[in-house]
């Protein structure tokens, strides 16, 4: 048993489950007429109701005992300070640094970082109007009509799905497009439509040695040389975002075009940075001012709300409440909202590169579950496809369900059936319908009684599936800055719940690694890697073969 295992706020919080394990959502309900109200609040712009979950106050209580224990206050403090809280890559974590107000100092190894932050953003608006007002063009003199932005993970998830979510905000005459996969598939048909003359990269890499960013930005160059016959086309046509200068020098990007930013900046928190590069160009410099101002407003209310009304400590709780005492193994992000299609994606680097991990904070192993699978994708569409799973499956998957009031467009019959079935669904994953209830419709129907039983059985629905709705008033640059700092929050509380360090991600490096190898190997006429286990050596001589 582990030191959290054996804690008294995990103790009392595992009792607590077996007390109130088989209570119903509908028994909730019906004993408290105030319940939706009572457990519903609001943060930054974002309206969340919480009555949907299995708990009433003594489990709130425990649950605020649990973060008080682990002292989630205190990590976020410190978070936000400034110290070296990734203790394995001995950094800062200051992704909140980069919507802080200009004026308030915060000091890095003692040097004041806003400045800098000033800086790098100030160029980035000057560039990002230069290139939208056509003032700065490519190397024939032609404007630039569209930017790809080479970049994989925090490089590319979050820049990409602000930029799908800020669709309506967007330059019409200046297409912005996002590939990450080193398959080529990705990267080719892409070049094949776009026009060289008027086609700006942005290699989007925090380390720079990323080999799909690397190679797919070796490709891009390749392709632009060629096609417009003078090597010096690059110096126009690239700039980079990295926090690695002499990797992009030696690319051959000129300083001037490149876009820094800092180590305390972790890849999953860096869509602030210079790496929304993309999305200043798609959407201006003012919304991602806006974009920034939502972010800062939901670290004001992380800052200040009380933990009971605090939006990222409630939902850090309820998930850990789910994963580590009802055995919980995914979590579902349900946007009802076409431009959120990626913010799925984006959660899943987010939360399960952050705090999919097994060993705590002092290294050793840990007897209780972290980070569940996160998984999501737009309703409606998931209705006819998964949701089947969620109504009727065996399994507990809390999910969020996200919403805007008001859409951007005028069509007022769509954005209706959209939020009615967004709130149909998270009333029938609460309340189900029992059988005597599927007997009674299936009576009115005049169902003949040998048809009955089974049909009564598969017309039931077990409800008690716990939801969060989510609701924003529109789903604009500031809505869209506060909802991902939300998440990212989230993150920063369960770390501290599960007490690991959710700003490395050692666990990709082995994989990394491995690619090498096998990638000499499978070269034509490779020697045979000594060492290579017998199925991935067997797999190499197929691909040779
Ligand atoms: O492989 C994981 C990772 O390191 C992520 O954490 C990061 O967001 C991504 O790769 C891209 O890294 P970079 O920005 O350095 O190319």
């Amino acid at each position: 048993m582990s030191a959290l295992t054996d804690s008294p706020a995990w103790k009392a919080l595992a009792a607590h489950q077996r007390t109130i394990a088989t209570r119903h959502l509908r028994e909730w309900f019906a004993a408290e007429p105030g319940r939706a109200a009572h457990h519903s609040f609001e943060g930054a712009g974002v309206f969340a109701d919480f009555s949907k979950h299995r708990m009433d106050d003594t489990t709130l209580d425990l649950l605020h005992r649990f973060a008080l224990q682990q002292d989630v206050v205190g990590w976020r403090d410190r978070m936000f300070a400034g110290e070296k809280i990734n203790t394995t890559e001995g950094r800062a974590a200051l992704h909140t640094a980069l919507r802080r107000p200009p004026s308030m100092p915060l000091q890095v190894d003692g040097v004041d970082v806003m400045p800098a932050v000033a800086g790098v953003l100030g160029r980035m608006r000057g560039f990002c109007e230069a290139v939208r007002s056509g003032e700065r063009r490519g190397h024939t003199g032609r404007r630039f009509t569209d930017v790809v932005n080479l970049g994989i993970g925090g490089s590319d998830l979050g820049p990409a799905m602000v930029t799908d979510a800020l669709q309506p905000y967007t330059s019409a005459t200046l297409r912005v497009h996002h590939v990450s996969n080193v398959d080529a598939a990705d990267l080719v048909p892409r070049l094949a439509v776009l026009d060289p003359e008027t086609t700006l990269f942005i290699i989007c890499s925090k380390t720079f040695t990323t080999i799909e960013t690397i190679t797919n930005a070796d490709t891009a160059r390749q392709w632009l040389v060629a096609a417009l016959g003078d090597p010096r086309a690059t110096g126009a046509h690239f700039v980079a975002v990295s926090t690695n200068l002499e990797g992009t020098r030696q690319f051959g990007i000129d300083p001037e075009n490149v876009f820094g930013f800092w180590d305390w900046t972790g890849g999953r928190f860096s869509l602030w940075s210079a790496v929304g590069l993309s999305v200043m160009l798609a959407a201006g410099p003012e919304a991602f001012d806006e974009l920034l101002a939502g972010a800062r407003a939901m670290d004001e209310h992380f800052l200040q709300a009380p933990l009971e009304r605090n939006l990222p400590v409630r939902m850090g709780l309820l998930g850990a409440w789910y994963t580590n005492f009802f055995a919980a193994t995914s979590h579902a992000v349900l946007p009802y909202d076409q431009r959120l299609q990626r913010l799925p994606a984006h959660l899943q680097q987010l939360e399960m590169e952050s705090n999919g991990k097994s060993v705590d904070r002092q290294g050793r192993r840990v007897d209780y579950a972290t980070c569940p699978i996160l998984w999501g994708s737009p309703g409606t569409n998931g209705q006819h496809a998964f949701y089947q799973l969620l109504h009727q499956g065996t399994l507990l998957v809390p999910s969020d369900f996200i919403v805007a009031r008001q859409p951007h467009h005028a069509d007022p019959l769509h954005h209706r059936l959209l939020v009615a079935n967004c709130l149909a669904q998270t009333e029938a994953l609460a309340f189900g319908k029992t059988e005597s209830e599927a007997r009674a419709e299936l009576a009115q129907r005049g169902t003949s009684d040998d048809r009955t039983d089974l049909l009564a059985a598969n017309q039931t629905f077990a409800g008690n599936q716990p939801t969060t709705t989510l609701m924003v008033e529109r789903l604009d640059p500031r809505a869209v800055g506060a909802l991902v700092a939300l998440y990212e929050h989230k993150v920063l509380v369960q770390s501290a719940l599960w007490n690991i360090n959710p700003f490395d991600q050692w666990g990709v490096e082995l994989g990394k690694k491995l690619a090498l190898r096998i990638g000499t190997g499978l070269l034509p006429g490779a020697v045979t890697i000594e060492g290579m286990d017998g199925s991935t050596r067997a797999l190499i001589d197929r691909f040779r073969t």
